[in-house]
Formats: structure tokens, C-alpha cells, sequence
């Protein structure tokens, strides 16, 4: 499990480039499953919850070859096995895609319950429930979903909460069920969207992506396609943030500013400059005078709880009390302790935070706990006076592509020290 090693106080400057979205990544890699030609997906993050989305692939039985860093392809073709391999599914979180791909595809489908980031308790009746109103059977037992139906047929699906993970499984299983699925109550999210437009290329029919009433035509087969992955809006918020915090004038490239006005807004209300320029931002750093703010994490397009913990690194250097109160995970206050660890002043209180600033940051050891934990222990070690090491970036590696070579290219000292599980 490696470290990082960063001195802080180096000021940051340049551009930086935001790699493919990691949370469309993770649906689209199973999407390919439910075609009947090879697929090429670009802009393909390199992160391991994709290596192991294709690792799974690949143990299944499919072909699965890199063009590029960025580019791969993807043969399912001839593929029987409807299993998804134990131990790569429990490592992440979205191996819960391949519900829903593989019901879509043959009827059935075994996989072990997701894992993932230790978020508090992450219940997938929603999804349950949608491959239920679509026909098909549900069984869990020791850790191990399986899903069988005799066909597959369109149906309304109310979900009860707004659940990315959901809306993705109930459109993967119903693109090829027979008749018309109308999934309402469904999550907005720009990386749904991008799903819809990868299986529509395919020749899926779906309506209302990006609305919360979507509506599928069910289709006998889908054909192949390439198409390119959305920029990761939370990468891209992390180096905004980030930018913020310690850069003096970053470019941020490959950004697509819509997906992130809520996070904009919030900086430009604490004082941070920004410019943006076609599918770049930069961020003028020589403001380090924040202004407090509060936050309320919503589903999308309100404030993304996956930039929460960043942002609780950069309220630090605020002036005054800021709150930030969580609603989609009211258990994600785990950086907290360690950003205290580092001279934070952060006062938890059930499922919000005060955030007492401004407080001058020192190097120390922290442990990142969750992928954005380790970002925010990032932000803070990269403005902290003397060295942070940060234990456990595998969470790290999880979701954010070559970070520590990207922070290099822009001045930051930081090192990966390998160590031996
Ligand atoms: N929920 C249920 N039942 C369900 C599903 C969800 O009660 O069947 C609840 C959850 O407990 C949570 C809320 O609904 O309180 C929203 O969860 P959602 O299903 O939307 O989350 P997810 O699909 O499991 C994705 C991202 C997360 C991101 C959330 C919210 C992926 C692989 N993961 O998770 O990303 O935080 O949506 O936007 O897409 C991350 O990238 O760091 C990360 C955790």
C-alpha cells in the first residue's frame, strides 16, 4: 500500500489535464457487455476501479485490448459467462453494474455484494428493486446477489430515493426487456447521461436522460460503437479546489463548466478568481483570503457530496465558521479527524461540520481513509508548512488518474513511496 510524501508550501502553476469520469467509466465498461460487437470506449481514466471493471471483463471471458493509454476495446462477443469473479467484484463499489448488464443480457446474473468506500451503510434496494419490476428474481446469500428471470418485461419503476447506481442498473437491465420501462424518480447525474448516449449509440431507445422520468423502448439487440468518456467533474472540482488552495495560476484543462456549477459558485462566494475559457478554467491564486461559506450536498445539480471532503480542506483557510452539512452520506466525515491531525480546527456534529477558520496546516501523518478523504488530505498537505505523509492512496488510485505526476508537472513536491502489502 503505497504513500505519498508531499513538502508543502511549493506554489502551484501551469496546466493540468482532467482524465475521463470515473463514475461513467465504471457503468459504460459493463454497458458493453449487452451488445453483440466489439465496443471501443476513449478518454478511459486510468484509475484502478477501471483496471479492475476490465479485469472482471476480462475473467469473464471477453477481449479486452488497450489501443492506448486512453483507448480500449472491447469484445464480448461468444461471451456465456453470466458470474462476475469474486474477489475482483468486492473490491470496488460499481462491480454492482454488472447486475444489471449481465441481467440485461442473459436473464441471470451472480455477483458478490459491492464494495467500495467506507461511507456508512450503502443499501442497494433500489436497484433490487427495479430488477424486480423488470421480472426478475432476487435471492442474497452469503454475500452473493443472484439475479434470474424467465424474460424480461418493461415496466414503471418508482425509486424511492434518488440513487445514481440505481437509475444506471434499472436502464442496463431494461434496454433489451421487452416493452416500454418508465424509471421515475431518477438521478440527473451528467455520467447517466453519458451511459444513455454510449447505449444509444448502440441503438438502445431512451428518453429523458438528464430529467427525472426516463423512459426506455425495449430493443432485441444492440450493436457495436466507440465513443468517448465524459471529463471527470470531480477530478476536475478536486484541481479547482486545489488550484485554489495552493496554486498562483493554474489551468485546468478538459473541463465541462456545467457540471460543476454548484462547486464554482460556492468558490466564488468564498473569493476564489476564476476565468473560463472554451473547455478550460483558470484559477488566479493570488487571492488566499477566503471568505466562510456553508454547504449542503444534494444530488446533482446541487453540490456533489464526492466534493465535500476536498472542499473541507480548502474551508480551513477561510475566515470565520463555515458548515457543511451532508445529506447523501451523512457518515462522510472521515477526513476530518485527520485534517485535525494537521492543525484543523473541525467540529463534527451528527451529519454536519463546523469548520473553524482560518488555521495554518503543518505536516503530518494521515491516513486517507476513502477516495475523497485522500484528496482532501492532498489539498492540506500541499499548503501544509513542512511534510505530510499520507498512508493508504491506493483509495487514491481508486478515482484520480496519475495524480501525484499531474501535481509534479505543476511544481508540487511529492513523492510515491512503494511499499509491500
Ligand atoms: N441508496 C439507497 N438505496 C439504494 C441505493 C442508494 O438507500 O438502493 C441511498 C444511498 O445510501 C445514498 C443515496 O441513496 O444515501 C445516494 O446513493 P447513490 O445510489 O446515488 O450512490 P452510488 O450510486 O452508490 C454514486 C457514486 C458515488 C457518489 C454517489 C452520489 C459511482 C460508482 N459512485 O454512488 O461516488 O458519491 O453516486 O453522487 O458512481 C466517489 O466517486 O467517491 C463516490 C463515492
Amino acid at each position: 500500500m503505497d504513500k505519498f510524501v508531499i513538502h508543502g508550501g511549493h506554489r502551484l502553476s501551469g496546466e493540468i489535464e482532467v482524465s475521463g469520469a470515473k463514475n461513467a467509466a465504471v457503468a459504460l465498461i459493463p454497458a458493453v457487455l449487452l451488445c453483440d460487437e466489439p465496443c471501443i470506449l476513449e478518454n478511459v481514466p486510468e484509475i484502478s476501479d477501471v483496471s479492475i471493471s476490465l479485469r472482471i471483463l476480462y475473467e469473464m471471458g471477453a477481449q479486452v485490448d488497450y489501443i492506448n493509454r486512453t483507448t480500449v476495446r472491447i469484445s464480448t462477443v461468444g461471451l456465456k459467462n453470466f458470474c462476475v469473479p469474486y474477489e475482483s467484484a468486492r473490491r470496488m463499489r460499481a462491480s454492482y453494474y454488472f447486475l444489471g448488464a449481465l441481467l440485461g443480457k442473459f436473464g441471470k446474473a451472480r455477483v458478490s455484494m459491492p464494495g467500495g468506500c467506507p461511507l456508512g451503510d450503502r443499501p442497494i434496494d433500489q436497484h433490487l428493486k427495479a430488477f424486480s419490476a423488470l421480472g426478475a428474481k432476487c435471492d442474497i446469500q452469503h454475500g452473493m446477489v443472484d439475479l434470474t428471470a424467465e424474460k424480461l418485461t418493461g415496466n414503471q419503476i418508482y425509486l424511492d430515493v434518488v440513487s445514481v447506481g440505481a437509475t444506471m442498473n434499472a436502464m442496463l437491465a431494461a434496454v433489451r426487456a421487452e416493452g416500454l420501462t418508465v424509471i421515475e424518480n431518477a438521478a440527473k447525474e451528467p455520467e447517466i447521461i453519458d451511459v444513455v448516449n454510449l447505449l444509444t449509440k448502440m441503438g438502445a431507445k431512451i428518453r429523458g436522460a438528464g430529467t427525472d422520468t426516463i423512459t426506455i423502448e425495449g430493443v432485441e439487440h444492440l450493436k457495436g460503437c466507440t465513443h468517448e468518456i465524459i471529463p471527470d467533474r470531480i477530478e476536475a472540482g478536486t484541481f479547482l479546489i486545489m488550484a485554489a488552495a495552493a496554486g498562483e495560476r493554474v489551468i485546468i484543462q478538459n473541463i465541462i463548466p456545467q457540471h460543476l456549477e454548484s462547486l464554482i459558485s460556492k468558490l466564488k462566494e468564498m473569493g476564489v478568481k476564476m476565468e473560463n475559457v472554451g473547455d478550460s478554467i483558470i484559477v488566479y491564486g493570488d487571492n488566499k483570503n477566503f471568505n466562510a461559506v456553508d454547504v449542503r450536498t444534494q444530488v446533482y445539480p446541487g453540490f456533489a457530496t464526492d466534493l465535500q471532503q476536498p472542499l473541507t480542506a480548502l474551508l480551513t483557510q477561510a475566515n470565520g465558521q463555515s458548515q457543511v452539512i451532508e445529506t447523501i452520506y451523512p457518515e462522510r466525515f472521515r477526513h476530518c479527524e485527520q485534517l485535525n491531525k494537521m492543525g484543523a480546527n473541525i467540529e463534527l456534529d451528527e451529519s454536519m461540520c463546523y469548520i473553524n477558520g482560518k488555521t495554518p496546516l503543518k505536516g503530518a501523518k494521515v491516513e486517507a481513509t476513502d477516495l475523497r478523504c485522500g484528496a482532501a488530505l492532498l489539498i492540506a498537505g500541499l499548503i501544509a508548512d513542512g511534510i505530510t505523509e499520507i498512508s493508504n492512496v491506493y483509495h487514491i488510485d481508486r478515482g484520480y488518474a496519475n495524480i501525484d505526476q499531474k501535481l509534479i508537472t505543476l511544481g508540487a513536491v511529492i513523492r510515491r513511496i512503494k511499499v509491500d502489502d
